[in-house]
């Protein structure tokens, strides 16, 4: 489907809208307005402040943990990426500067007010951001006619939402993600395994220090390819 008919999609908001007006980004980082970290981080404690279970972390992502993360993902070929909790935007950003011209990132946020500020500053005809919750994933990636995405990263932090919701959220990941595909997690608390062994067991860990707090990034890999 066209990004600009993407846009015309009722529930969302999306930075695709943009897309028909935009030059193509072929060989370039996310466009839209430079990350001010000073701004994002504000932003995030305002999220925090309000959504604290949500959110569950009082400032985003580090840079180390963003490109720790985007190599667990080996995006180099992938055609479909999706990220769940996508906050600020930073995790984002990065994902984009390591994606092809041409692939798809579906970004997923519970909170009304990070993605309207996503929406406002990356703009980048790949991206599609989507309100609404992970637990929702098959429906989301259905509404935009996405295929099984290659990889799925997330920053949702599974510690702290309901039970149900981590469960359905582990089931909607195992089930969507293409065969061969990845689920990257970067975490504080380790229950993100406890609710994926289940499905895509045992995953791959690494700790990544350089980061308030530190955070373990878990890596799975679905069978079939
Ligand atoms: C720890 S923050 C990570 C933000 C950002 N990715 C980063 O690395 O700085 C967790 C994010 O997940 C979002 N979130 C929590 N539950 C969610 C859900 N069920 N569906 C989508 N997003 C969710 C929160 O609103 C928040 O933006």
């Amino acid at each position: 489907m066209p990004v600009s008919n993407l846009a015309n999609k009722p529930g969302a908001v999306t930075a695709a809208a943009r897309a028909d007006r935009a030059a193509p980004i072929e060989g370039r980082a996310a466009s839209g307005r430079p990350s001010n970290p000073v701004s994002d981080a504000a932003a995030f404690l305002r999220g925090f402040l309000a959504r604290p279970m949500e959110v569950a972390s009082v400032v985003p992502s580090s840079r180390f943990l963003e490109q720790q993360v985007v190599r667990a993902a080996d995006l180099s070929r992938a055609a479909c990426v999706v990220e769940l909790g996508p906050g600020t935007g930073g995790s984002t950003r990065a994902l984009l500067r390591a994606m092809k011209p041409q692939a798809r990132l579906l970004a997923i946020e519970l909170n009304p007010g990070f993605c309207d500020r996503l929406q406002g500053l990356v703009r980048d005809p790949r991206l599609t951001v989507q309100a609404g919750s992970a637990n929702a994933l098959s429906g989301h990636l259905a509404q935009w006619q996405l295929p099984a995405p290659d990889v799925v990263v997330s920053g949702i932090p599974f510690s702290t939402i309901p039970t149900e919701t981590a469960q359905r959220i582990a089931a909607e990941i195992a089930a969507c993600l293409a065969p061969g595909g990845r689920f990257v997690a970067y975490q504080f608390r380790p229950q993100v395994a406890q609710y994926l062994r289940p499905h895509l067991g045992e995953p791959d860990t690494r700790a990544e220090w350089r980061n308030l707090p530190p955070m373990t990034v878990f890596r799975w890999v679905k069978p079939g390819r």
